[in-house]
């Protein structure tokens, strides 16, 4: 463990120099001379009198160093039948268009562009004109229905909004142009114009105000990348926040290309030239960072995937297209392994099938339980990489660093923790608890370079929601521990967050779309067990005293309501009708202990308890399948 000792070592106690070396492997209009200021603690900033422009860093300096023939984006789409590439020449005039497409609906430095896309080359072509015009992009994950959608609408305020007709699900499709006009409407701002990318699948949808998005870029004069401060906002995504109202988590320019190109190369061991697929949603961290912006920066050919892991056509999808486009590093979900598993345990299809390229599998999103990691490493003959992080840090805090120095890997542990990071396990004081003890996952401040610098416009709501729980450090909202050797075990969310098919949600948000249904006097979301999307969110609902209620309509109609309210994402299927919640006496919901039951964790029932009996016979149904 040398190496990855060694590096971490020096990006702790000498940050200045390890982060101005890493800064070297970014192109900027002005190099900082400043690392880090620290005058605004506890928010801190990187490289603040460093200038540059991000999409600069993504096309044009790899066109400008001879690389314009080499292919950038891979669309595979089996839901279209249809594969298509665009070189980083290509790219980069598209994205150049388009930028000035946006620029001529008046978007400039610091305006704000809603991106509501399917999985297609425009989403990244949208971001990266925002990028070059140092605007900034806020994409919407495509399974968030219009309330959603117009509660981000309204937080980033933007001038723009960029949609496409629709989303194509292996089932059905979806159509983003109604759920857009409904969002338009119920937000309180309403942006300036909406650009609409047509699909072949959908009927021409464009409303009287609407812009075509092929007539806007053919006829846009081209924009250069216009450089920007390295702690511009770069973007916005929206993370369930522990209220209904979602957090708008910052990304910066400066630190965001200089922590993506360090982790690329030396967390996932990626090099120029490599093809690497990255099957997850741009409307996800994960598709920011590493569909988008890391593998671009690191002049790599990225794979955007547009189907699922099974059914389309079935479950050798993924193995298909790792042998089709020579896929040398994976990163997926480690539901989508669970997904195939079931349809295919003994993995038959992968005999079709040349993977020799594939040099790893990376799994984040969730926790990569042993037994889908040994099915992985057991067919697949790679390294099975687990890593964790968050939308809030956009890169991993822990990981096997294959790049710096590959280590033994324990499953159940993504490993060790990356160079910048500086984890600690601590009890509800803020004291450090002793090594293989259990207990809340922090990190000390400052955060590196790429981490969120703050909550959109909301400085406050930054230090509140994560920076005062535990003085001094930030608050992961993620429980674990540390072993003898530094791995991490990761073992839960220590607050309402649960993770549904690698999809962060909260209950707490869908209890107060199910409270609102007319027969519920009261009701629990709590995230059960699933074998296949790790946890499934169930509710658990009291009705009004004197109400007839039927147990199946009731389900559909609250089921309908969170799909209306939330999105189809929310993944709520299980509506149970119970007699009473368990409670103390003094009448708060035990939504811990439920939590506790279903997590398997052994923890005390609290003394306050009104009846023992309620939890008890709730029991079966928290346990999950
Ligand atoms: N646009 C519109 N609807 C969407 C959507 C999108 N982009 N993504 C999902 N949905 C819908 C689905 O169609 C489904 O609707 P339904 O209830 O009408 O069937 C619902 O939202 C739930 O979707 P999901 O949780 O994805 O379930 P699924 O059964 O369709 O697929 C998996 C399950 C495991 C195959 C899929 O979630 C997956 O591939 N996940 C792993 C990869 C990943 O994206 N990880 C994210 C972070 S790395
Ligand atoms: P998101 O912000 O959507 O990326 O979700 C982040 C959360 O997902 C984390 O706080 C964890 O709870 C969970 N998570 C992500 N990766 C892992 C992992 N490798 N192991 C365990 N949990 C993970």
């Amino acid at each position: 463990m040398r190496r990855h000792a060694e590096e971490r070592r020096r990006s702790l106690e000498s940050p200045v120099e390890f982060w101005t070396e890493a800064a070297a492997l970014i192109d900027w209009d002005v190099f900082p001379s400043t690392v880090l200021d620290t005058s605004k603690a506890p928010l801190y900033s990187w490289f603040p009198d460093g200038r540059l422009n991000t999409c600069f860093n993504a096309l044009d300096r790899h066109v400008a160093a001879g690389h314009g023939e080499r292919i950038a984006i891979i669309h595979d789409s089996p839901v279209t039948g249809s594969v298509s590439t665009l070189t980083y020449a290509a790219l980069l005039n598209r994205v150049a268009h388009f930028a000035g497409a946006l620029r001529e609906q008046g978007v400039g430095v610091g305006d704000r562009v809603l991106i509501y896309m399917p999985m297609v080359p425009e989403a990244a072509i949208a971001m990266l004109a925002c990028a070059r015009l140092g605007a900034v992009h806020s994409v919407v994950f495509g399974g968030f229905a219009a309330p959603e959608l117009a509660a981000r609408i309204d937080d980033a305020s933007p001038k723009v909004l960029v949609t496409a007709s629709g989303g194509i699900e292996p089932t059905h499709l979806v159509h983003y142009r109604p759920m857009v006009t409904e969002a338009i409407s119920l937000a309180a701002h309403k942006p300036d114009a909406c650009i609409v990318l047509h699909r072949p699948q959908f009927e021409s949808e464009l409303g009287p105000k609407d812009i075509d998005w092929a007539t806007a870029e053919a006829a846009a004069t081209p924009a250069e990348a216009v450089p920007v401060k390295a702690t511009d906002p770069l973007y916005i995504l929206y993370t369930s926040g522990t209220t209904g109202k979602p957090k708008g988590v910052v990304r910066d320019n400066g630190g965001h290309a200089v922590s993506l190109a360090w982790s690329l190369a030396h967390v996932y061991g990626v090099r120029p030239g490599d093809v690497w697929w990255s099957a997850s949603d741009v409307g996800w961290v994960v598709g920011h960072s590493y569909i988008v912006y890391a593998p671009l920066i690191c002049g790599v050919t990225t794979v955007m995937y547009e189907g699922k892991p099974v059914g389309t056509p079935d479950a050798g999808a993924f193995w298909r297209v790792m042998a089709q486009h020579r896929v040398n590093a994976m990163f997926t979900a480690p539901t989508a392994i669970r997904v195939i598993r079931k349809e295919d345990p003994e993995a038959k299809l992968l005999a079709d099938y040349d993977i020799s390229a594939l040099r790893t599998l990376f799994l984040a999103g969730e926790r990569l339980d042993p037994e889908t990691y040994h099915w992985a490493t057991g067919h697949l003959g790679v390294p099975v990489v687990d890593n964790w992080w968050q939308t809030e840090t956009g890169w991993p805090v822990a990981a096997n660093p294959r790049g710096l120095e590959p280590l033994p890997i324990k499953p159940g542990s993504p490993s060790v923790i990356m160079p910048g990071y500086d984890v600690r396990i601590v009890d509800e004081n803020a004291v450090e608890v002793p090594t293989g003890a259990e207990g809340n996952i922090v990190i000390r401040l400052p955060l590196p370079p790429g981490t969120m610098p703050t909550v959109w416009g909301d400085d406050e709501r930054f230090v509140s929601a994560y920076l005062t729980a535990f003085p001094g450090y930030y608050a992961t909202g993620d429980g674990g521990y540390l072993d003898e050797d530094g791995y991490i075990f990761v073992m839960g969310r220590t607050d309402d967050v649960i993770n549904v098919a690698g999809h962060r949600l909260t209950t707490g948000a869908m209890e107060a779309v199910v409270a609102r249904h007319p027969v519920v006097a009261e009701c629990a979301v709590i995230g059960v067990r699933d074998s296949i999307k790790g946890q499934i969110p169930r509710a658990f609902v009291v009705v009004k005293t004197g109400v007839q209620a039927d147990p199946m309509l009731l389900r559909d109609e609250v089921v309908q309501l969170v799909r209306d309210e939330i999105g189809p994402v929310a993944a709520l299927k299980s509506v149970v009708v119970v007699p009473a919640l368990p409670k103390t006496r003094s009448g708060k919901i035990l939504r811990r202990s439920m939590r506790a039951i279903a997590e398997g964790r052994d923890e005390p029932v609290p003394s306050t308890i009104e009846d023992p009996r309620v939890l008890e016979t709730l029991k079966p149904l928290l346990q999950g399948d």
